[in-house]
């Protein structure tokens, strides 16, 4: 069966501010949903891989691929959790931006790589968790996603760098990616009670209207502790307020970029908002990749874990 593959980079050319968190977490929240995931971490600090409970492998990451040396397939590595698949980082990943900014094909060559796999119809989700610059990795990046979300942080001058990314999405494209779409704006690590807090909220709403989710990520002692155990907080701890929140926007974003499951059926031509919440998945893990022993909620069967690509 064919599905319509989105590729959505979570961006923001400033570190700290929660895109590997957001990448680990929602990539988690929507394979308990049956969706099935694909995460690239193409910072070499592969914290992405770790939080995913992956180990860094030389040799086992996008570079390999980039430089022609092996097929995409032989990179995408299963996790302990069904419908949850990793292309990990490596230290060689470091070099990129200097190794590849002479190449010609530098713009595309993210998008060339992920081809086979995005045709493939494999996955609902390819998500990219990107470097914190605006280097040509990150770039690149941005040429091959349909969509492009920023994790911000609700602090002073954070519309400026807003408008370094936007600039930067725009450019992009007016040139080489003209479908790129900002998919969207979310703010983490929210101190609920700071006036500051809710000034920058109301502004960035000003200006970017339903660009920005209902959701916000509170700051939660939970959501921090997670990456040391290689587990997303929403398997490790689905009650804590990070792990409920998390999954509050991962049906946000569902809602939003709807995969074949989401399809309003030609009886049903009344396109609704949002999807109903579903049960409560199974906690993961699974181990060795075994089917589920629950029916999935879903009315079509769950996709595969191993991809075929
Ligand atoms: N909602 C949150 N509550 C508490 N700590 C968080 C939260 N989100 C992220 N962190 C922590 O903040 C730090 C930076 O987050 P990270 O996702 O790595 O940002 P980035 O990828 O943008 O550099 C990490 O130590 C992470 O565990
Ligand atoms: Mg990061």
């Amino acid at each position: 069966m064919q599905r319509r593959t989105k590729v959505i980079a979570i961006a923001n050319q400033k570190g700290g501010v929660g895109k590997t968190t957001t990448v680990v977490n929602l990539a988690a929240a929507l394979s308990a949903r049956k969706r099935a995931v694909l995460v690239m971490d193409l910072d070499p600090q592969a914290h992405a891989t770790l939080g995913l409970g992956l180990e860094k492998q030389q040799g086992v990451s996008i570079y390999p691929v980039l430089l022609g040396e092996k097929q995409i397939a032989d990179v995408i590595q299963p996790t302990k959790w069904n419908n949850l698949n990793v292309i990990p980082s490596e230290v060689d990943l470091a070099g990129a931006e200097l190794e590849f900014g002479v190449r010609e094909d530098r713009l595309t060559m993210i998008r060339d790589a992920l081809g086979p796999v995005k045709d493939s119809g494999a996955f609902d989700y390819i998500i990219l968790d990107c470097p914190p610059s605006l280097g040509i990795v990150m770039t690149s990046s941005l040429v091959a996603s349909d969509g492009v979300l920023i994790p911000i942080q609700a602090e002073f001058l954070a519309m400026d760098g807003l408008a370094l990314i936007t600039g930067s999405i725009e450019r992009i494209r007016q040139s080489v990616n003209p479908a790129l779409e900002l998919n969207g704006i979310v703010f983490t690590m929210v101190n609920s009670v700071a006036k500051l807090t809710h000034d920058v909220i109301e502004e960035v709403r000003g200006h970017f209207g339903d660009k920005v989710y209902e959701t916000l990520i509170p700051r939660n002692v939970r959501v921090s502790e997670a990456p040391s155990m290689g587990t997303p907080v929403v398997f490790l701890d689905p009650r804590s307020k990070g792990a409920e929140s998390y999954k509050a926007f991962a049906w946000e974003f569902m809602a939003k970029n709807p995969t074949r499951f989401d399809m309003p059926s030609a009886a049903a031509p009344a396109p609704t908002p949002a999807p109903a919440p579903e049960p409560e998945p199974v906690p993961e893990p699974v181990p060795e990749h075994a089917s589920s022993p629950t029916p999935a909620p879903e009315p079509e069967p769950a996709p595969a874990h191993e991809p075929q690509v």
